[in-house]
């Protein structure tokens, strides 16, 4: 639990308790214990008291039913707010045994709904960005995307396709390397289709969990290929793709790595196959020229497509994914014994690095030639619960890693950081500062540290050169899934562990750099017998009060 959860928590025993007094004392009495913290300093006592104040707030409008959300589940704790998007679920869900227009009305009023709340979400999201310098230093954390830095795009009830903002809308200065890439997480619901469509983005998937079956149309022939957790497949741009999830009870979720062809770090799905909703291309051309390129009368066109208008992930019986299936004409049987033909899988590659405390798989172009021509890799970490990654950067790759499973955090060096804080403050100290040269005083780190709590679905970008270590919880494994951009001829390098950087410096280099005798620097460097996954530190960092 994070702090600021068991914070709230706390408050809200202390509301508890003095559940008979009336609302001002409990909010004093919250407020006391802010200051008698002695470890608090006077910015954390702050940013407590505005916290009790938040906290009796939330719990005011709770009582009186503030807002009018009926919504707001008893768990819905502030800090720990189910996303919009998934009340919008829940939502539609319960429209489900409503029929005709009726359901209609009910979707189109959670749809409305759901825009409110979004609204007033990312509200409280600027406004929590907003408070106290403290927090701030967390929040303003680039590097790392949590749910509400998603956009929706499609979606139905059966699922949805939620795309991560630009990395350049997040910080021009910081991502102008990764600009033309985009991150989008596919979900679909067991038993369901996913309309075919196309993009005008080259598409790098990877299936992070369940099972399906991915079929490709491209100017001649059609691919249909079974897919599971682990496999990594290519889709051109422009090739026209659907996806069945052919399970019945899991979720098939997949990770795509987008980069766009036609306008740089932007795409678009295009959706001929379909009706109103998804809405279909072909309704936009003029009536006289679908009557001439289909060679058909117009009510004819107008019917077909103006029949769907359910959306573009729909849920289909195991006869219609069957009766799919029996009309193959190209491509395998996406039934019994089929070969994942045309994907490759990471977990049946060997390990790069391997022991007790994690795993780490790598898939580059030596195994997939096309990965050359993307300049990607695919990874994923596994770091047991309790344990943690070397320390270690990339030598000219940056990393976007999406959290798969379970939870941790991370630590990262960063340099940046300094200068877009305090460009107003110190004018030009940043210029004096030359790369490579030593600090002066104390007061003016140059490097930041960054970090931030891990859990599923996290998304972080890790560029090249930064120091970077990853810390499973004591709890759970931590997965981590990520594309390697600019992947080719990259190197890790570790500054920790067995084969580290500074252990290969010769001893002259050594003692000058540190200004120690080796020995000293020896008894620090090579003390870590293992090469990739250590055990983690004993005490796990407890200050992520913005999580
Ligand atoms: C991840 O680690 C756990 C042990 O911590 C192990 O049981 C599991 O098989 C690992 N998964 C992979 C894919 O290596």
């Amino acid at each position: 639990m994070s702090t600021k959860e068991s914070f709230c928590l706390a408050v809200f025993a202390l509301l508890l308790v003095s559940a008979f007094g009336v609302k001002d004392p409990e909010l004093k009495q919250c407020k006391h214990q802010c200051k008698v913290q002695q470890q608090f300093d006077e910015r954390q006592r702050e940013a407590c008291v505005r916290r009790c104040e938040e906290c009796s707030r939330q719990k005011q409008e709770r009582e009186h039913g503030g807002g009018g959300h009926g919504s707001y589940g008893e768990e819905d704790q502030y800090w720990n707010r189910e996303s919009p998007i998934e009340r919008l679920r829940e939502c539609v869900k319960g429209c489900e045994t409503q029929r005709g227009q009726q359901r209609e009305r009910c979707q189109s009023s959670c749809q409305k709904e759901y825009e409110k709340e979004r609204e007033r979400y990312e509200g409280n999201e600027r406004q929590e960005e907003e408070e106290g310098e403290e927090k701030q230093q967390h929040e303003e954390n680039p590097y790392v995307f949590k749910d509400h830095h998603f956009v929706t795009g499609p979606q139905t009830q059966h699922g949805r396709v939620r795309i991560l903002q630009k990395f350049t809308d997040r910080s021009k200065k910081l991502f102008r390397g990764i600009e033309n890439y985009r991150l989008a997480i596919y979900e679909a619901d067991p038993l369901t289709f996913v309309v075919p469509n196309h993009w005008d983005a080259e598409a790098l998937v990877f299936v992070a969990k369940g099972k399906g079956t991915a079929s490709l149309v491209t100017k001649d022939r059609r691919e249909s290929f079974n897919i599971k957790e682990g496999d990594i497949l290519r889709i051109k741009a422009g090739t026209t793709a659907y996806l069945i999830n052919r399970d019945q009870n899991e979720r098939l979720v997949l990770a795509n790595l987008m980069q766009p062809v036609s306008t740089p770090g932007n795409f678009e799905a295009f959706y001929g196959a379909g009706g109103e909703n998804p809405e279909s291309f072909y309704r936009v051309f003029s009536n006289e020229i679908l009557e001439a390129a289909f060679n058909v009368r117009r009510d004819k066109i107008e019917k077909l497509f103006g029949q769907q208008r359910q959306g573009a992930i729909l849920k289909v019986s195991r006869e219609q994914i069957q009766g799919m299936s029996h009309h193959e004409e190209g491509g395998i049987w996406p039934f019994g014994g089929g070969e994942s033909k045309g994907t490759f899988n990471i977990y049946e590659q060997h390990p790069t690095h391997a022991n007790q405390f994690g795993q780490l798989y790598e898939v580059d172009s030596s195994h997939l030639r096309f990965l050359q021509d993307l300049d990607v890799a695919v990874t994923l970490t596994n770091i047991s619960r309790g344990a943690m990654t070397a320390l270690y950067y990339n030598s000219r790759a940056t990393k976007i890693c999406v959290v798969k499973d379970g939870a941790g955090f991370y630590e990262m060096a960063c340099p940046h950081m300094k200068s877009l804080q305090s460009q107003n403050h110190h004018e030009g100290s940043s210029q004096r500062e030359q790369p490579g040269s030593r600090r002066e005083s104390s007061d003016t780190p140059r490097y930041q540290k960054i970090s931030s709590r891990l859990k599923r679905g996290t998304v972080v970008v890790v560029p090249a050169g930064h120091p970077f270590v990853a810390v499973a919880s004591n709890n759970q494994n931590l997965q981590l899934m990520c594309f390697v951009v600019h992947a080719n001829d990259n190197e890790k390098h570790a500054l920790a562990g067995k084969r580290n950087v500074i252990n290969k410096l010769e001893r002259g280099a050594k003692e000058l750099a540190f200004g120690v005798p080796e020995r000293e620097v020896d008894q620090v460097f090579r003390s870590q017998e293992e090469e990739f996954f250590f055990k983690g530190p004993r005490q796990q960092a407890r200050d992520f009060s913005d999580m």
